[in-house]
């Protein structure tokens, strides 16, 4: 094994030299030896070609390939990648968290809890942040957390629907409603519940229903309040999008039981966490023990990352008190960014709406935000968009053939001349979108 200059022994120099090149010779040697078995080891074990442990702990996935100016842009998913903006600056280096190997293990985050996945961190920061923004009634409500609010609005359906009943509960919602209600009701078939269409066409007399209230709804960003006022029937109110930037916040919502997440609060979707307020304790522990059955609770990890990510958006507000007098230096408030974003980005698709003279939208609400303390228009997280052009009774068929993915009226209960479309997408990806649609004539 011995090998190398010191072994092989060069003379001169006097024996001490040549002693010591031999003792370095060895050393070198061992640790070449110990590096090598290190290698195969970690290849046998790990097959990594070995790679640095960093490289392997933290690299992350990229997400969505980028776009060239000939790509399919995919605007149909509300994938909300333009904030990243926002956390790729000074606010990143702030919410970034370390979670050390020997922490998060156990199951229970508060054995006492109502919510005993629910993070304590996780749950301050939910009410911070609702007490900051005004737009919803936290005090005397549990807080439940849930992988993304998706499965809050299962919980919901499963705690509100009496068990021994003689028929499935009916759940409901006004047309255009979010296309994964049906689907998201229906997949399980449950003996529970069923979807059973548009709450305007529903007879509501003597029948257990739940009626979805999303607001601002998705797709076409309207403010809604239910439609059905029987007595037999409950309201899930889904408030994924009221938050300042997508809306004027006109008053702190306090409904039985209100669904957010961080997907369109902050931009995490990957993170997959949202949160409920619920009034009732009973419906919150049924809620509660639908996520102990169907996940055994709320990864922990990313409760502590969204709990450090809501933390560092009130910080910013708590560092910068008035907003409204500062508009313009938006650094560290993430609502203010959003906003901007979400001006400018309404502003080049009404351009490209009136350049192109083929499509119509909504028309803009301007409301009195009490966030910001300003008169501001509404800025929808989807554009709701007609085609009034002869002949396209496939709106999604003929964007998709321009290699524009959006998604059709049909998912949403509504008719084929109108798609929805995100405008949460990235920079360049909504940029070719606008181009095209203002070339369509
Ligand atoms: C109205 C509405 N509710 C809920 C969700 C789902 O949110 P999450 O990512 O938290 O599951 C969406 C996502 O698009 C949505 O638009």
């Amino acid at each position: 094994m011995a090998m190398g200059g010191g072994g092989g022994g060069k003379e001169g120099g006097g024996g001490g030299m040549a002693a010591q090149a031999g003792r370095l010779g060895v050393a070198a040697s061992v640790a070449i030896n110990l590096a090598g078995i290190a290698l195969y080891l970690r290849r046998r074990y790990f097959g990594d070609g070995g790679k640095g442990e960093e490289e392997l702990a933290v690299a992350p996935s990229s997400g969505k390939p980028p776009v060239t100016k000939d790509s399919v842009i995919n605007l149909d998913h509300g994938d909300p990648t333009m904030y990243g903006a926002f956390w790729r600056g000074g606010a990143g280096e702030r919410a970034t968290i370390v979670i050390p190997g020997w922490q998060t293990m156990s199951y229970f985050s508060d054995v006492g809890s109502l919510c005993w996945f629910l993070e304590p961190g996780f749950e301050r920061q939910v009410r911070r942040l609702h007490r900051l923004v005004g737009n919803a009634v936290a005090d005397g409500y549990h807080v439940l957390v849930g992988n993304g609010s998706t499965q809050l609005f299962q919980a919901a359906l499963y705690a509100l629907s009496p068990p021994g009943a003689a028929a499935p509960t009916s759940v409901v919602s006004p047309a255009p409603y979010y296309s994964s209600y049906p689907a998201v009701t229906d997949y399980l078939k449950s003996a529970l519940y069923r979807w059973a269409g548009d709450a305007n066409m529903f007879d509501a007399d003597g029948e257990n229903y739940i009626e979805l209230v999303c607001s601002p709804n998705n797709p076409d960003g309207g403010i809604r309040e239910p439609v059905l006022k029987s007595g037999a029937g409950v309201a899930v109110h889904d408030l994924a999008y009221y938050w300042p930037q997508y809306t004027p916040i006109t008053e702190a919502a306090a409904h039985d039981i209100m669904l957010f997440t961080v997907s369109k609060c902050t931009g995490h979707a990957g993170t997959r966490l949202g949160w409920a307020l619920v009034k009732d304790r009973a419906v919150a522990q049924r809620m509660s023990k639908f996520i102990e059955l169907n996940t055994i609770g709320v990864s922990k990890d990313s409760q502590l990352r969204a709990a450090k990510i809501l933390k560092t958006i009130s910080d910013g507000y708590d560092r910068a008190p008035a907003p409204a007098a500062t508009a313009g230096d938006d650094s560290g408030r993430l609502f203010h960014f959003a906003r901007r974003q979400m001006v400018a980005r309404w502003g080049a698709l009404r351009a490209a709406v009136a350049a192109s003279g083929i499509f119509t939208l909504p028309d803009e609400v301007p409301g009195n935000c009490t966030f910001t303390k300003e008169t501001v228009a509404a800025y929808p997280p989807f554009a709701w968009l007609r085609c009034e052009k002869e002949g396209v009774n496939d709106l999604e068929g003929y964007l998709r053939e321009r290699k524009i993915l959006t998604r059709g009226g049909g998912k949403f209960g509504a008719d084929g001349r109108v798609v929805r479309i995100s405008m949460l997408d990235t920079d360049e990806a909504f940029a070719i979108f606008i181009d095209r649609l203002a070339a369509m004539k």
